[in-house]
């Protein structure tokens, strides 16, 4: 069960925000409050999701007690710089701050820590605005994470709500930021460059060398016929929890 109060005292901003025991998805939830006329910049938080919503069609496994559910309706980002990067900014520098923990990202926006996925981001549409996921495992719960080897959790002590209250504050703060500030940031963290990747490319699996992260946020690739930008998607490497980190 979290705490409104704890949560507000860690955000500074007067923002709404809604928390539920228990929701399908904060993200499908904010989509419908906007959708039905509430369009006030808010945040809604779930101590349990039973469909949690992942990138690419994937399901993302909430569980009660152990992790952070969270959801900010926000204004489209006045650059170019998308959404996605500022919030793996936000939840590296709320992480660090409030536990000390050095987050690491692997493009686009899945934050890693002693090689595990502990955090990932899913930035939705809704009218003329943005639906901004976070979803952090902070505890590791009881039963694992079964099927999903990659996930891991912070591990970390302090109060669900601290994070909370501050993520919501860094990302609302990014969303000011210049880019140049975000971009160096994200680049110190992106644990892709200079390494061996693979990536879909019409239907066509492709290799490639990671050169760096572009200043829209697309992934510089060198490929055996050149150059390229990778603007979406998703790439891997050959045994990603080991190499990614060599
Ligand atoms: C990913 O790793 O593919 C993105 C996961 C995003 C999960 C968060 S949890 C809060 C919000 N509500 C959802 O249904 N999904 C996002």
């Amino acid at each position: 069960m979290l705490n409104k109060e704890k949560i507000l005292n860690a955000l500074e901003y007067a923002l709404p925000v809604t928390l539920f025991d228990v929701t399908d998805s904060t993200n499908l939830r904010l989509k419908e409050m906007c959708r039905s006329g509430d369009k006030r910049l808010q945040l809604l938080c779930a101590d349990h999701q039973t469909a949690g919503r992942g990138r690419l069609g994937r399901s993302f496994l909430s569980p009660e007690n152990t992790g952070i559910y969270m959801s900010l309706l926000l204004p489209l980002p006045k650059d170019d710089l998308p959404l996605t990067i500022r919030a793996a900014v936000a939840v590296c520098r709320a992480v660090e701050e409030v536990t000390g923990k050095h987050l690491l990202i692997k493009w686009v926006n899945d934050l890693f820590l002693n090689r595990k996925k502990v955090c990932g981001i899913l930035a939705e549409g809704v009218e003329d605005m943005a639906v901004l996921g976070i979803g952090l495992n902070v505890k590791m719960p009881r039963g694992g994470f079964p099927g999903v080897p990659i996930a891991g959790a912070l591990e970390a002590d302090e109060d669900r709500e601290a994070l909370i209250g501050r993520i919501s504050f860094h990302v609302l703060k990014t969303m000011e930021e210049e880019k140049g500030s975000i971009l160096s940031f994200y680049r110190e963290r992106m644990l892709l460059t200079g390494k061996e990747i693979t990536f879909m490319h019409s239907g066509q699996e492709k290799n490639a060398r990671v050169v760096g992260v572009d200043d829209k946020g697309g992934l510089v690739v060198q490929t055996a016929q050149g150059m390229e930008i990778l603007r979406t998607g998703e790439v891997s490497i050959g045994s990603f929890q080991v190499s990614a980190f060599e």
